[in-house]
C-alpha cells in the first residue's frame, strides 16, 4: 500500500524509540516528602502508606543516606509535633520538631537540599490549615502565623519553603517576612494549584492532621474547575512565587500542562499519598506491576510539563532512572 506517513517507522527499534523520546527526566528533578516525628529511636511504618515511615530526628539520617545513595538530593520535610494547640505554635517554635530536624539535617547532611512544607494543619489541634475564627479559618490572621513559621524554618536551615495552606495572599506575606529578615534569596515554592482531594487521605493518617470538624473546601480548590487554577497560579507568581506546584499529579495532568504553558517559571507536580497507596495496594494484590505503574505515572507528569516531581517513590524512581528505565 502507498502510504507516506507511517508513524510505526519510529517505533520499530528500541534505540530509535529512545532517540525520538520527547520527555527526558533527570534525578535532580526528584523531591522526596518525609515525615519527622518527636521522640527517639523511631522509625514507624505509616499504616496507610506501606513502605513509608515516620522518623525521629536521631534516625532520619538513615533515610537521608539511602536517598543520597540513590541519587535524590532534595527532601520536603513535614513535622509532626507531640502536642498540637489551637494556634499551631509548634510550627514557629524555636525548638519545634521541624526546626530541630532542620538544624540537625543541615549540619549532618550539608549536601541535601531542604524544603519545608509550610502549613498549620500538622500543628493545630483542630487540624485546619490556619487560625480559626469560630468555625472558619481566618485568612488574614493565618498569614501572620505562616510568615512567622516561614522565618523560623529558614532560620533553622530550610533552603526553600513550600506553603501548602491555600490562604489568599500567603505568598506575598511570606515573601515580605523573609525579605525583612534578610532571606531575600530563599525561594518560595507555592502549592498554588491545590485541590480539595480525597487522594490526601493516607497523608492525614501519616501526619495525624485530619480536620476535627468540617473539611478543607473553604480553602482548597474544587476539582470541577480549571480556569480558577490559572487564576491561583498567576496570583502566586505575581506575589513572588519562584516555583508553582500542582497537586495532586495523577488525575491533574491538564492543569500541569496549562500552568506550564501560561507561566514562565518552573512547575512542580506532587504525586500525593493516595497515588502512592493506590499503586502499592494494587501491586501487593498482584493487579498491576509496581515499577511500570510508578514509571508511567512519573513520565506522564513530566510530559505534561512538570519540571519537578515530588513523590514518595522518589528513591525508586532515581534507581529506575539510573537503570535507564525512564526517558
Ligand atoms: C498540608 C499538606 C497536605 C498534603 C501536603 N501538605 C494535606 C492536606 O492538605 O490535607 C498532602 C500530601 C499527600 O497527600 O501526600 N496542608
Amino acid at each position: 500500500m502507498e502510504m507516506i506517513q507511517r508513524p510505526r517507522r519510529l517505533r520499530g527499534n528500541p534505540l530509535l524509540r529512545k532517540m525520538v523520546r520527547e520527555t527526558r527526566v533527570d534525578q535532580s528533578s526528584l523531591v522526596y516528602p518525609m515525615f519527622i516525628t518527636e521522640g527517639e529511636n523511631i522509625k514507624e511504618e505509616i499504616r496507610t502508606m506501606p513502605g513509608q515511615y515516620r522518623y525521629s530526628t536521631d534516625r532520619m539520617g538513615e533515610k537521608f543516606s539511602e536517598l543520597l545513595q540513590a541519587g535524590v538530593s532534595s527532601v520536603m520535610l513535614f513535622g509532626i509535633p507531640a502536642h498540637k494547640d489551637e494556634m499551631g505554635s509548634g510550627a514557629y517554635a524555636h525548638d519545634g520538631i521541624i526546626q530541630r530536624a532542620l538544624q540537625k539535617a543541615k549540619k549532618e547532611f550539608p549536601e541535601l537540599y531542604l524544603i519545608t512544607d509550610l502549613c498549620m494543619c500538622e500543628y493545630t489541634s483542630h487540624g485546619h490549615c490556619g487560625i480559626l475564627y469560630k468555625e472558619d479559618v481566618d485568612n488574614d490572621k493565618t498569614l501572620e502565623y505562616l510568615a512567622r513559621a516561614a522565618v523560623s524554618q529558614v532560620q533553622a536551615g530550610a533552603d526553600m519553603v513550600a506553603p501548602s495552606d491555600m490562604m489568599d495572599g500567603r505568598v506575598a506575606a511570606i515573601r515580605a517576612a523573609l525579605d525583612r529578615e534578610g532571606f531575600t534569596s530563599v525561594p518560595v515554592m507555592s502549592y498554588a494549584v491545590k485541590y480539595a482531594s480525597s487522594f490526601y487521605g493516607p497523608f492525614r493518617d501519616a501526619a495525624d492532621s485530619a480536620p476535627a470538624f468540617g473539611d478543607r473546601k473553604t480553602y482548597q480548590m474544587d476539582y470541577h474547575n480549571s480556569r480558577e487554577a490559572l487564576k491561583e497560579a498567576q496570583m502566586d507568581a505575581d506575589e513572588g512565587a519562584d516555583i508553582v506546584m500542582v497537586k495532586p499529579a495523577m488525575a491533574y495532568g491538564d492543569l500541569i500542562q496549562k500552568v506550564h504553558q501560561m507561566l514562565h517559571i518552573p512547575v512542580a507536580a506532587y504525586s500525593v499519598s493516595g497515588e502512592y497507596s493506590m499503586i502499592k495496594a494494587a501491586a501487593a494484590a498482584g493487579f498491576i506491576d509496581e515499577e511500570k505503574a510508578v514509571t508511567e505515572a512519573a513520565v506522564c507528569a513530566y510530559r505534561s510539563g512538570a519540571g519537578i516531581y515530588i513523590s514518595y517513590f522518589a528513591k525508586e524512581l532515581a534507581e529506575y532512572m539510573k537503570e535507564g528505565k525512564l526517558g
